[in-house]
Formats: C-alpha cells, structure tokens, sequence
C-alpha cells in the first residue's frame, strides 16, 4: 500500500496530512461585489486581542480567462481567499499572496498551521497566534487551482498544466484589483511552500509579462518542490547524511540503482521537457521509509516524511501528520464558518487535499519551474528557505545548486538559524538574488518565525 500510494500519490506527499480518504487577457469582470461585502466581520470563536484585532475579507473571486466566451449558465471557475491585513506598518505597507502545494491542497494549510494568526485550540474553536506574517504584511491565501479548498469550477473542467494555472491567477488578479483597487500601487510578493517551488515561478513570470502595473518586488518559497533532477537524489543523500540509511547497505544499493535508472529517464526526456515528477523515482521514498519501519507495542510505524524526527503509522508515513487538520476540517465544515468566511458558493465541502484536482493537475506538458527561474532572478529576487528535518523537499537537493541553466554563483547562501527573526522581506531587499540555506532543526510548519517584517 505504501508502494501504490507513494507511487501515484507522491506529490500529495508534498504537503502533509492527506488522510486517504498564456496568452489571453481577460479584462475584469464587470459587477463585482464591493470590498465591503468581503469583510469577514466576526471569525466564530476566535479570541481575538482586542488591542490589536485582525481585519480579515474573504469570498470568491471569477478566474476564469476565458468566461466571457462562455454559456452564463456554464459554472465558471471562481478562485477563494482569505485576506487578513497587516496589524502594523513598517516603512512601506506590503502584500504576499501566498499558495500551498499538493498540488490541489488548499492555503487554509498556510492559514491555520503554518505563517497565519490563529491556530485551532483543541477545543474546537481557534487561538491567535505570535509570529504570523500578517504582522506587517498584508497575507491573501488564495485556493487554486480551481477545484481547491473552497475555490469551484464545473468538475470537467480541472486544470491539467502549470501555464494555465497562471492564466487562472492573473485573470484572480485583475479582479482582485478591481475590488481592492489600494493594492495595486503596494509592493507586492508571492510566498508559499511545497509544490508551490512550481506556482510561484510560473506565476511570478505571468505578473511579469501581464502589465498589470502593480510593483511585484519578490518572492520566497519554503521548502519548495523546484527542480526534480536535483532533488530526486536528494532523498537519498539526505537519508545518507542524517544517519537514515548508511551508505553501500543493501537499501542504499537498491534506493541508488532506482535513482540512477531515474536519472537516465530524465536524461532521456532532457530537450524536449524538463520533468517535475516521474513515477521511478518517487519510489526512492518508499525505499527509505521502508527501512525505518518497525513494530512499537505492536502497531507497525515508519518515520514521518515531513519531519524526520517523528514517527507515524504505516503506511500513512507523514501523512496523518500535522494533526491539527482533523480540527480544521470540523471547524471548516460548520455552518456559521462557511457563511462567516463567505465561502457559501463553494461546491463541496472543504478538503485540506483533493484528489481529483491533484489526478487532473498531473502537468506531464509543463517544464518544471527551474527552467522559469533564470528569467524571472533577472527581474525579481526569489528566496529559497528550508527547515532542515523535511525528508521530500530537503535543503540537500535545494542547495545542490548545479543546475547548468542558472549560475549559482549568484546566489547568496547564509544561515537563516543565525539570523535574529523575521528578516524575510528584508533579506529579499537587500540580497539580489537570496538562496536561504537551512533553518536548523525546523519542518516545514515551523514558518512563523521567518514573518515578513522589516
Ligand atoms: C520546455 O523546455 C524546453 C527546453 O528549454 C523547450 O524546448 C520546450 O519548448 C519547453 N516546453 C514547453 C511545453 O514549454
Ligand atoms: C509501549 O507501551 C508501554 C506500556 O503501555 C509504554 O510504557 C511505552 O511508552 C510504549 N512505547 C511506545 C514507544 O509507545
Ligand atoms: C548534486 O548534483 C550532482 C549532479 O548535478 C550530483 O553528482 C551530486 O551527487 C549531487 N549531490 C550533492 C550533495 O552535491
């Protein structure tokens, strides 16, 4: 089961906690509701600081490029947020739109449990949390592509490709901009993690060649999923380096052989496109998780994936993990929630990771974000940054910077461990080119304390 799971499913493993369970310009939509309607006036039991209250909107917003050559009953894709507005200001006001990975997991992860300001409290309501980047940021969380979290479209009309996912953003965009039109002079940003490391390249390239006008100044990408000839072997080698499998074992040979037979498949597809996963090497995963499963009082666990430290139950490996999101998921499922955050005209239920977005979105005609990077570094710092106990996107593939297409001499590497907190936007700012090295001792969930601020 393990096999099967890793092996159609490895992407999923990109972002925790699953329970298995170009072109065009499309002008903004005319009647949009006003900013107004958006206010998210009472965020049910959350105690807020009354000293410093959030200000939060949230809804859905038309995404579909191509809507207005559509049928007006045709179900149109509408991508969702959340907004919460910075708390204070530093030099100059800024906003980071931020996406989670999966692909097909929804940014309620970013909200709830990784740089947002309130953490489910265990007893069904929420607690605000210290160190969210909303602290001197302005956060949009936004679920795409359509299909996630609470954003829609009609069911045969999934995204396959990571270019029309950015057609998909911009077109978000530009009627974000229509509601809130105060954003579109502010310095602006994209963040998020995992498979993310695909979005924001390709998204960043998107806002710059779609003259929107806005004054985009970077992005940052945790622990992000960039580049697969690199980070392949990297599941090895950081097994290897963190004492997981010893190097010429039996499981090292067979995880080395997969990984050399996936590297000559990739090298056979080099020319023609870059990959973002194969199937081969993905199974890399199991063989060192495999290693590392064994009976505690008779229930059968392995490590956790996400955060090496931890264990799990087999065959889950990680992916019970965190265990906040069974809280999110009854939280989000109420009533009061939904209509509170606006999210009425969502099809479904809320789903941390939906399998079906994640099956359509395979991207197997998409060249992986790497080969966006270089044009993109031209125009706009990007920040890589990595918690050092995430076994799939590990800092050992991140820093393997040999990429023949970028020269890694430009990029700078330091030691976010050292760093006093929350100097993200400010090392965008002073670095052209930022490549944070590792964050010691952090999972991916451990973001808050790298918050936006200046
Ligand atoms: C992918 O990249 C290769 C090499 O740069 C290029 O020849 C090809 O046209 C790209 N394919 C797509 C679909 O962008
Ligand atoms: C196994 O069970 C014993 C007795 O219930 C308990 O003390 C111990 O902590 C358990 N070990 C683990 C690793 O859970
Ligand atoms: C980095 O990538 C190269 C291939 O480009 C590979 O030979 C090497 O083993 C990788 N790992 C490290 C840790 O340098």
């Amino acid at each position: 089961m393990l096999q099967s799971a890793l092996y159609t499913g490895f992407l999923w493993a990109l972002l925790p906690s699953l329970f298995f369970l170009s072109g065009s310009e499309a002008a903004p939509t005319d009647n949009l509701p006003s900013a107004a309607s958006f206010y998210v006036s009472h965020v049910p039991d959350l105690q807020q600081d009354s000293s410093r209250p959030l200000h939060v909107y949230a809804g859905h917003l038309p995404s579909d490029p191509d809507a207005a050559s559509k049928p007006a009953t045709e179900v149109t894709a509408h991508l969702y947020f959340v907004l919460v507005k910075n708390r204070r200001l530093a030099d100059k006001e800024r906003i980071l739109f931020w996406f989670n990975g999966g692909p097909g997991c929804s940014s309620f992860d970013g909200l709830m449990m990784e740089v947002g300001p309130w953490r489910v409290d265990g007893k069904g309501g929420l607690r605000v949390a210290e160190g969210g980047w909303e602290e001197y940021t302005t956060m949009v969380y936004i679920d795409q592509p359509p299909g996630t979290g609470f954003s829609y479209t009609s069911t045969d009309k999934y995204l396959h490709e990571l270019p029309d996912a950015s057609r998909y953003f911009i077109t978000f965009l530009r009627n974000f901009y229509q509601v809130f039109p105060e954003y579109k002079t502010m310095d602006t940003y994209l963040g998020g993690e995992s498979y993310a490391g695909q979005y924001i390249p390709y998204f960043a390239d998107a806002i710059l060649n779609a003259n929107l006008g806005v004054p985009f100044r970077g992005a940052a990408i945790g622990n992000g999923w960039i580049d697969a000839r690199r980070q392949y072997p990297s599941f090895l080698e950081y097994a290897v380096k963190h004492g997981i499998v010893t190097e010429n074992s039996d499981d090292w040979k067979r995880g080395k052989d997969i990984t050399d037979r996936c590297m000559e498949d990739i090298e056979k597809e080099a020319g023609s496109i870059e990959p973002i996963h194969t199937d081969l090497c993905e199974s890399v995963m199991n063989v060192v998780i495999e290693h590392h499963t064994k009976q505690i009082n008779g229930t059968k666990t392995c490590m956790n994936m996400y955060d090496v430290r931890l264990n799990d139950l087999h065959p889950a490996c990680g992916m019970n993990w965190p265990p906040d999101v069974r809280d999110i998921n009854t939280y989000l499922g109420r009533q009061d929630v939904v209509r509170a955050f606006h999210a009425q005209d969502a099809s479904t239920a809320w789903d941390e990771c939906r399998p079906a977005i994640h099956r359509a979105f395979s991207t197997r005609r998409s060249n992986s974000s790497i080969t966006i990077l270089p044009s993109v570094l031209e125009k706009v710092p990007m920040m890589v940054f990595a918690g050092d106990q995430d076994l799939i996107c590990n800092y050992v593939g991140l820093e393997n910077c040999s990429n023949p297409i970028l020269d890694c001499q430009q990029y700078r590497r330091w030691n976010l461990g050292n760093l006093p907190k929350s100097h993200l936007c400010q090392d965008l700012q002073r670095f052209p080119h930022g490549w944070i090295r590792r964050a010691p001792y952090k999972s991916r969930h451990d973001l808050t304390v790298h918050g936006c601020e200046l």
